[in-house]
């Protein structure tokens, strides 16, 4: 009996040799009932049960190591064993986020921290106290998303915001980079979004001067673009700096010469910047006549389509695995 109860096979060619030897006309239960006749009948009604138990048990036994023997036979039948397990297709990360990361670390090398804010904002820390005028074009509904039923409630435009935010909670010296997502409620095209991504920065302390704002941009332009990049700063207005300046690029793509890319001017724009109006210092609870500060914005998508020549804004946004995985190397 025991012996039938460990009974084991791997292929169906064994279970079927030890049906044969158990349950065959000449296998051993077979045997016993052959030799059932030479018991003294005081025994045989035991023997007989005993036989019958022996029997069935066999039975089972097989009728399970044949269905064992079925299972991995068709379970290794559908798992391909000589199938290489790497490469693994990883994930790439959004070209948007690469180009974030890298303003980032070149900000951080030079020692700003990061700071971030709240994209639904008030209308204080996007427009008020970055010194725009109550009747200020770019309050108007036709750029600003408001939050229905509160007029005060928006969704910030820009990440200027950010600066209010981190100027109410801190005294000078300040020295922070702001990434985050901005919305303006503009058609969508392959030239404009109603939302897109900036990233500023604030540096204030005693003797903040132009010349190290020029300084840092130069910096950061070298080193995001390349060693050989150009800059040229613009005269321009922003509410909140005074004096304001657009910086442009040597065209990195025809080194200055002039290609279709840079409209044969040899520069391309790539951000706004300035020394943040006194008006703005005040309001956010900063003396004016102690500290001086600069202030610089650029938008991500617009870093991202010089280094990449994206030529489409929506492709950032419509998550098609094709444009996303161009971007694996990148990392
Ligand atoms: N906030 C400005 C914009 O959205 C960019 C900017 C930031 C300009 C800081 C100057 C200084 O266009």
């Amino acid at each position: 009996m025991a012996e039938i109860e460990t009974l084991t096979a791997e292929t169906a060619e064994q279970v079927e040799a030890l049906r044969i030897k158990y349950l065959g006309k000449k296998g051993s239960v077979n045997d016993l009932m052959a030799d059932f006749r030479n018991v003294p009948a005081e025994m045989k009604r035991e023997v007989g049960v005993r036989i019958n138990e022996l029997k069935t048990l066999a039975q089972e036994r097989i009728a399970a190591l044949k269905e064992k023997v079925a299972t991995t036979e068709t379970a290794t039948a559908d798992i391909d064993l000589s199938r290489t397990a790497y490469p693994i297709a990883l994930g790439a990360r959004h070209p948007l986020t690469i180009v974030k990361n890298e303003i980032v670390d070149i900000f951080s090398h030079l020692g700003f921290t990061l700071a971030e804010g709240p994209e639904v904002e008030d209308d204080w820390h996007v427009y008020s106290s970055m010194n725009f005028a109550d009747d200020h074009p770019a309050r108007d509904m036709q750029d600003t998303f408001f939050v229905e039923a509160h007029p005060d409630i928006i969704l910030r435009s820009h990440t200027s915001s950010v600066q209010a935010r981190v100027m109410e909670r801190n005294q000078p010296p300040i020295r922070v980079i702001c990434p985050g997502r901005v919305y303006r409620n503009e058609a969508i095209s392959a030239r404009a979004h109603c939302f897109f991504h900036q990233v500023e920065g604030l540096y204030i302390d005693r003797n903040v001067s132009f010349t190290d704002l020029k300084q840092v941009l130069l910096q950061f332009a070298r080193e995001m673009f390349g060693e050989s990049t150009q800059i040229r700063l613009r005269p321009s207005y922003f509410p909140f700096t005074e004096p304001s300046a657009e910086m442009d690029i040597s065209c990195h793509l025809c080194g200055g010469k002039g290609c279709s890319f840079c409209k044969h001017t040899g520069w391309v724009e790539i951000l706004g910047c300035g020394m943040v109006d006194p008006a703005v210092l005040e309001a956010n609870g900063i003396d004016s006549t102690v500290y001086t500060g600069y202030a610089f914005g650029m938008g991500i998508e617009r870093i991202t389509n010089l280094k990449y020549q994206v030529k489409d804004l929506r492709m950032f946004s419509e998550n098609d695995v094709r444009f996303l995985g161009e971007f694996t190397a990148a990392n």
